[in-house]
């Protein structure tokens, strides 16, 4: 398999270290930059490195887009790739695949949304293709699965959606989280202690609702009848904690909406 990455910024860099991490051999992997600014990147990992105006010298089973919206038309058409042979990946936010088809003179678009998680194999990566293009994720599955899970969405519209969910909504997570920093803080020797108990209270979070299978049952194990945890639900529940993370969620949708109108 041979696999290129258009652009090498965080996104991309989390994918390259997921798979590598994963087995994928770094023989398999090209990067297609337009200078030598990664060059400690891809040096350090053992990828191969090719100017973008060379790309077309190359056969890839995938190219992953990985630029910013502003440069997607610039990186699509300036690279010189023959987008007909080779499946166009885009991991761009907002940018739709009428615009990418049309850009790349080519059907052969598919547009995933990962996170940076892949880095360490637990991005959630929603896909989305036109129905004609289905066989192209025979092959794009299994590597995806490589930095995590996948989730195939019916519709191109619901990218805004879990892109404001997934992609913004650990950054949303995080800054709850800012609370109990604090608090923690306050109880643990320094900083440094303080961020480790953060993260044991973290990941102890994910390992209940694993194992008691989702939220709800997790819950019903921490609270007791007229307890601690009944009285802090009961206060969070009037403060209308659910209507603070749904004001959240309808920002970024809606910014991710205005970022497919501006480009
Ligand atoms: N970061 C995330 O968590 C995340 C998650 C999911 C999706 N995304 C999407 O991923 C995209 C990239 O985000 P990022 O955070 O990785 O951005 P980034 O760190 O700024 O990286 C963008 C890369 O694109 C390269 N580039 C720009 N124009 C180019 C061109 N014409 N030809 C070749 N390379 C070009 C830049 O190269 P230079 O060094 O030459 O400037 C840079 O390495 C965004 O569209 C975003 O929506 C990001």
């Amino acid at each position: 398999m041979n696999i290129g990455f258009l652009g090498c910024g965080n996104i991309a860099q989390a994918m390259i270290v997921g798979l590598l991490d994963s087995g994928l051999k770094p023989s398999s992997i090209t990067v297609l930059t337009r200078n030598q600014k990664k060059k400690k990147f891809y040096e350090k990992n053992s990828i191969k490195r090719l100017a973008v105006s060379k790309a077309n010298l190359a056969k890839f089973d995938f190219i992953f887009l990985c630029v910013k919206p502003k440069d997607v038309k610039d990186a699509i058409e300036g690279s010189g790739i023959n987008w007909e042979n080779t499946p166009l990946v885009s991991v761009v936010a907002g940018i739709s695949s009428q615009k990418l088809q049309k850009f790349a003179n080519s059907e052969r678009v598919i547009r995933i949304m990962p996170t940076t998680s892949a880095e360490f194999g637990k991005s959630i990566t929603a896909i989305y293709m036109a129905e004609r293009q289905k066989k192209q994720i025979i092959k794009l599955i299994p590597l995806l699965n490589k930095i995590g899970s996948t989730i195939e969405l019916s519709s191109e519209k619901d990218l805004h959606e879990f892109t404001a969910v997934v992609g913004s909504g650990q950054a949303f997570i995080m800054e709850a989280l800012k609370q109990y920093d604090d608090k923690l803080l306050k109880f643990s020797k320094n900083r440094n202690a303080a961020s480790k108990n953060l993260a044991m209270f973290i990941s102890s979070i994910a390992q209940h609702i694993e194992l008691n299978n989702g939220i709800e049952a997790s819950i019903k194990k921490i609270m007791s009848p007229k307890g601690t945890t009944y009285s802090g639900l009961k206060a969070l529940k009037k403060n209308k904690i659910s209507s603070v993370f749904k004001s959240a969620f309808k920002a970024a949708e809606k910014r991710s909406k205005e970022i497919q109108n501006e480009y």
